[in-house]
């Protein structure tokens, strides 16, 4: 290489080209994919997404060109947690995949582990429509799909057998409907799903706080009642970690209850959290508030978690990251890992590769060299 050459290489750094190829995507994205994608119907703009993903997945050659426009690794992100090896804390939240149609491409976008569905027991084809709405100007979603989703069989059936190159969680939830509305039957449609997927996934995330369904509340928010399920569900062997996904919602005394029951059943941790209720926006209607509307409460419910078990439960922080600095807010707080859905459809898909490429700047300027020595540092008393 010459002096110019050399001296260029230096300024630049893989880590600038990188940069720069995150800046020109996200360009692209936000100055011409955004605006014809937010004229057009949130519902079918998604469904087309998973279309092209499960396209992209398909051969080794797309995989490899998506792996050159978004891929970004380091070492200071890898950690092994439960057992599992991730190679950076960046996930997808349950909800964009419901379906598990994904896998095959999402670590060629970036991400580490994603968390498929939720899934439920017996198939529901979603709520009333319509099922999405954007709020740009509060950089957030209302969502109402009500857990709509092909049903445990058939998505194992498709998933059994297959190796993927990331961390597949499988979320899953109650069956929505009056039918499964009585505890007993609540219980064995979970307990349903959970003994299907055994074989399938890495690890599992209980959602009990779904916030559109046809029950006022979710039920198995309350503690007695998540007490039982969990009694039976742990009665079965454990072959691979469970976490629990919280409201932002919930009041303090119930949160206290559900965290307890973290200590009497050999749970994981916790997802924190899913949408909102709080409708601080004024925005009329049915649904559960995403992006912006949830940071504040996942960012406080974060911290409660993490200094009730004193660090010693993993927390998945999630909601409104839409940034290096919204990540690495969470895993100060004290969470190890982070799943995203709304930051992705305002940002742009490189901001998996971003958010890792700035919270490894950011370990470094805090003293960190492991992203380890990051969590909790602001919730320790
Ligand atoms: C379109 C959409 C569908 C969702 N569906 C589910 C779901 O089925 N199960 C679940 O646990 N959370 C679901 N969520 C909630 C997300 O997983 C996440 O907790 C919430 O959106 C906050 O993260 P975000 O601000 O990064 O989107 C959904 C969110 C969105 C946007």
């Amino acid at each position: 290489m010459d002096a110019r050459g050399t001296k260029a290489h230096f300024l630049l750094g893989p880590m600038s080209l990188g940069q720069i190829r995150d800046s020109v995507v996200g360009f692209f994205y936000r100055k011409l994919l955004k605006p014809i994608f937010f004229l057009q119907d949130p519902e079918k703009v998604h469904d087309r997404m998973v279309t092209v993903g499960r396209f992209l997945a398909f051969s080794p050659l797309t995989r490899g060109l998506s792996g050159l426009l978004f891929g970004y690794q380091h070492p200071e992100l890898e950690q092994e947690i439960t057992g599992l090896r991730f190679k950076n804390p960046i996930g997808l939240a349950a909800g964009f995949d419901k379906e598990a149609f994904l896998p095959g491409i999402l670590p060629s976008v970036g991400f580490a582990f994603e968390e498929a569905g939720s899934i439920t027991a017996q198939p529901f084809e979603g709520n009333e429509r319509p099922w999405m709405w954007r709020l740009p100007e509060h950089q957030a979603l209302r969502i109402n799909y009500g857990l709509k989703n092909s049903g445990a069989v058939n998505i194992h059936k498709r998933l059994a057998g297959q190796k993927f190159g990331l961390i597949l969680g499988i979320s899953i939830a109650k069956t929505n409907s009056e039918r499964t509305s009585h505890l007993a039957a609540g219980i064995e449609d979970y307990l349903a799903s959970y003994r299907m997927f055994q074989d399938v996934g890495d690890y599992f995330t209980i959602n009990i706080s779904c916030p559109n369904t046809c029950e006022a509340k979710p039920i198995f928010a309350e503690p007695e009642n998540l007490d039982q399920l969990l009694q039976k569900m742990f009665i079965l062997p454990k072959h691979k970690p469970v976490f629990i996904k919280l409201s932002p919602d919930l009041p303090e005394p119930q949160l206290l209850g559900i965290l307890k029951l973290g200590q009497k059943y050999p749970v994981d941790g916790f997802v924190c959290t899913n949408l909102t209720k709080i409708n601080s926006f004024g925005h009329q209607g049915k649904g559960g508030f995403s992006g912006k509307a949830v940071a504040p409460l996942a960012d406080a419910m974060i911290a409660k978690v993490y200094r009730f078990y004193g660090g010693k439960k993993i927390i998945i922080g999630c909601g409104g990251v839409f940034s290096a600095q919204d990540a690495y807010k969470k895993i100060r707080l004290g969470a190890s890992l982070i799943q995203l859905i709304t930051g992705m459809i305002f940002q742009g898909p490189q901001l998996v590769g971003e958010i890792n490429r700035g919270l490894a700047v950011l370990l470094r300027r805090d003293g960190f060299n492991h992203i380890g020595q990051a969590i909790g540092a602001d919730s320790r008393v």
